[in-house]
């Protein structure tokens, strides 16, 4: 195998021998081949794509370059993960795991820091004090037997190729493409062990996919993938034009995911919620459906079971529960209407960048997070305000940091005479 020969190949548009594709990935994560030619495969399948074939083989090379985990196995259940593609005030399995347990349903799962606008899901946990999300695999399976789920971050010895890939298409802008995506995000759901996957596919203008076409093209792509590795798979296309729920930033996200968990969430994140535990709880070896997995997933919301376990959760991970524990931001700003109407956009990536530059994300993957700060949005697409109402609040560090954000939020809202076309969180559901 020679990567440059490979490289020319794929800039003229060819196509690889599965087994010479494999030896690529797996010479990569062995620091056998150096990053510029990477980083120039990367960009000739800008290009010229790959095939599901190719796919699949990037897929399982992706997989064998490091350990797997076979919870499944460890547990004597069948083991059911959700993953999401990414969005703006995304805290949805943060909702869906005590709910799911709470349901009698074994969740452990691992996830990611976030690179870019908005913490991940592990920068979002690391918001209450004392929680700990570097576990072992023998804590993890110990954990989710006792307390019927965990969050914790992947080992790097768990697909090391996708993250060292990972790491180099970030900078080389050539993380938009599907077939890498999916791969990259098929390999760790794999390798996890998870025997069926609900998948949260979001699209728009604060989401990697910014169209449905696009987004239907990815969530085949990682369907494939799963059917190929003999796992069921699920995807739901959710809306990611506006923010997710109302709030944007770690401690902020924290509290509105408990909100919900007991039964006091936002309209449009609580349904996705317990969409997704519904479809979780259809696939694990319960032996229900999808109706009756949402009238349980709803039971233990409305009976305090959910709450109870997200407590048990963090407590177990050595955090503390109380949503008053939670670091606030010293100051506070309302971002107002400047007149009546009705809200036709709140844009998820304005919002976005308003949450990073207040300190909410990362720009370099070793920028601390400031877990206080971020955006409450408190009015949404189709609502009616009237001028002076509050649309958001900016939590910030000091006054100067509140302003700028403050400007880029009213920035994000339109407000219209006439309501936006009715568009509800969930788009499509795929197969
Ligand atoms: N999330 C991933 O895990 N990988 C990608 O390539 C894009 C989003």
């Amino acid at each position: 195998m020679r990567p440059a020969e490979l490289i020319e190949q794929k800039r003229n548009g060819g196509t690889h021998d599965p087994a010479t594709l494999m030896e690529l990935i797996l010479a990569y994560a062995r620091d056998e081949v150096p990053d510029y030619q990477m980083a120039a495969w990367c960009m000739a399948v800008y290009f010229n794509g790959l095939d599901a074939t190719e796919r699949d083989a990037l897929t399982d090379a992706m997989v064998a370059s490091g350990e797997t985990l076979d919870l499944g196995a460890a547990l004597g259940r069948k083991v059911v993960d959700k993953h999401s593609t990414g969005g703006v005030g995304d805290k949805t399995s943060i909702a869906v795991g005590p709910i799911v347990a709470a349901c009698g349903v074994p969740f452990g799962k691992m996830s990611g820091r976030g690179l870019g606008h908005t913490g991940g899901t592990l920068d979002k946990l690391e918001s209450i004090p004392g929680l700990r999300v570097e576990l072992t695999t023998g804590e993890l399976v110990t954990q989710v037997r006792e307390v019927g789920m965990a969050i914790v971050g992947q080992t790097a010895n768990l697909v090391p190729a996708d993250m060292k890939l990972y790491a180099l298409r970030d900078v080389t802008a050539t993380v938009d493409i599907i077939p890498l995506i999916a791969s990259s995000i098929m390999s760790k759901k794999l390798a996890a062990g998870a025997q069926a996957i609900v998948l949260d596919v979001k699209v728009g203008d604060g989401a990697f996919m910014k169209t449905i076409d696009q987004a239907r093209q990815l969530a085949a792509d990682m369907i494939e993938i799963g059917e190929h590795a003999g796992r069921e798979v699920t995807c739901l296309l959710t809306d990611m034009d506006q923010p997710l729920g109302r709030a944007v930033g770690n401690a902020l996200e924290i509290h509105e995911a408990r909100e919900t968990v007991r039964g006091d969430g936002p309209a449009d994140f609580t349904e996705l919620v317990l969409d997704a535990c519904a479809r979780l709880l259809a696939y694990s070896d319960l032996g229900i459906d999808v109706d009756e997995g949402r009238r349980r997933a709803e039971t233990v919301v409305a009976d305090g079971s959910a709450l109870q376990r997200y407590e048990q959760w963090i407590r177990a991970q050595g955090g503390d529960p109380d949503p008053d524990a939670l670091e606030r931001a010293p100051v506070r700003t309302t971002v107002t209407a400047p007149g009546d109407g009705v809200v036709t956009r709140v844009g998820a990536h304005d919002v976005a960048i308003a949450a990073l530059e207040l300190g909410a994300g990362r720009r370099t993957k070793d920028d601390p997070v400031d877990h206080a700060v971020g955006v409450l949005c408190f009015a949404k697409r189709g609502d009616t305000v009237l001028a002076g109402d509050d649309l958001a609040e900016i939590h910030a560090r000091d006054d100067a940091a509140a302003e700028r954000a403050a400007a880029s939020v009213l920035a994000a809202y339109e407000i219209g005479p006439e309501p936006p076309p009715e568009r509800g969180i969930l788009l499509d559901v795929m197969p």
